[in-house]
């Protein structure tokens, strides 16, 4: 059996993508906010069309409300590269960011307000990690039975290893496409990083018995002969704001109130989403609920900011946060703080660029031909 590396790998992962952190000036820290909201609808008003302003679905109030567009980590990419501003600021996390500098042209510039937003899940699949994993999965899995696919919440690096081995990037819509796309040509997946989404998918395509999970962080608990026969290998990745959800949550809510609909994101477990009414990507929340009749009842299985956008945005409809008040926030997206998105406008205002990202030539142009095969199949 071959020495498992990723152990020793720990060390050297890094927990911030970017170790270009910018400390917020402490002019900008205490902005009370009627002030603030003044002073970044100004700089805009300043930058005119040389600045776009995306805001994912679960970034605060305070943020969004300044945002031309707020939609899921796809959506906000695809805006970002059919817009001809200059400057793209990515109210989210760093791989949507990356994303959208992968898909933008050479002469537009992504700018993500805070690099502390950073998310946990895409950290938990290093390329330098998954590397390892591969070089000691295809010892005894041939190279061309297996095809990777990593989900839209990796790094760019990862994504660009995908595409190096004949693999794709897949959104939490179209996963199932990929997994297609990748079984036409090849008799196993590495599903990265998120093993509910993954799971959820084989579950999807009938191949639930088919499964197992790959975790990177136990080198002594998993025989690689054993997890290599499945046909679907599960990086041991997760999403501790959707893990947060169980199937008691549902079933106390169909109880309390049999009349109420269920909805939540497939990075929640197995389980959970078997046992809501509709599964999807936060823009499919959102759509169900901008869908629903007046007076109708949903309870929602996602991040916190986005069940309360919902219930701001649509008062017709009754929004219930899944699990209550054990309902969390991201932690990642909440470095995203109003203060920073007035910083890095009013520095433009001024011609200096803060919190670049800038994904490195070669592995941009990889992860390029990754998203591109997963638009060749979406639809
Ligand atoms: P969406 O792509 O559905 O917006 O989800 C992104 C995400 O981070 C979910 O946790
Ligand atoms: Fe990452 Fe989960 Fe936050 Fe989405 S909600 S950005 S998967 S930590």
């Amino acid at each position: 059996m071959v020495e498992m590396e990723t152990a020793e790998l720990e060390t050297d992962l890094s927990l911030f993508k970017y170790d270009n952190l910018e400390q917020l000036p402490s002019q900008y820290r205490d902005l009370e906010e009627t002030a603030r909201t003044e002073r970044i609808e100004a700089a805009l008003a300043e930058l005119g069309d040389d600045v776009i302003v995306l805001g994912h679905n679960y970034q605060r109030r305070e943020i969004v409300e300044h945002a031309d567009f707020i939609g899921d980590s796809y959506e906000l990419s695809k805006r970002a590269s059919n817009s001809d501003a200059e400057y793209v600021i990515f109210c989210g996390v760093t791989f949507m960011a990356e994303s959208a500098d992968i898909i933008t042209d050479d002469d537009q510039t992504v700018i993500l307000p805070s690099m502390e937003a950073s998310c946990p899940m895409a950290g938990m699949a290093e390329a330098l990690q998954v590397d390892a994993a591969w070089a000691e999965i295809t010892e005894v899995v041939p190279e061309s039975e297996l095809i990777p696919i990593t989900y839209m919440n990796s790094y760019a690096d990862l994504k660009a290893f995908c595409a190096d081995q004949g693999g794709l990037v897949c959104t939490s819509s179209n996963a199932h496409k990929a997994f297609e796309w990748a079984f036409e040509r090849a008799e196993k997946v590495l599903f990265l990083p998120d093993k509910h989404l993954g799971e959820n998918t084989a579950h999807r395509l009938g191949m639930e018995d088919a499964v197992a999970t790959w975790d990177p962080w136990d080198p002594e608990g998993k025989d690689v002969e054993e997890v290599a026969e499945a046909d679907v290998i599960l990086w041991d990745g997760y999403c501790q704001v959707h893990e947060r959800f169980n199937v008691e949550h549902i079933e106390q809510l169909r109880e309390e109130r049999p009349d109420a609909n269920v909805v939540v994101h497939p990075e929640c477990r197995r389980e959970v989403v078997e046992a809501a009414d509709v599964v999807g990507s936060t823009s499919t929340i959102c759509d169900t609920i901008a869908e629903a009749d007046p007076g109708e009842t949903w309870a929602i299985g996602t991040e916190i900011h986005l069940a309360n956008h919902l219930e701001r945005w649509h008062p017709e409809v009754e929004v219930l946060p899944l699990c209550g008040d054990a309902c969390m926030d991201c932690n990642a997206m909440r470095q995203i703080d109003p203060n920073y998105l007035a910083w890095v406008l009013e520095e433009l205002v001024e011609g200096r660029e803060r919190n670049v990202i800038e994904v490195a030539p070669a592995e941009k142009e990889l992860a390029g031909v990754a998203l591109d095969r997963m638009l060749e199949i979406y639809q």
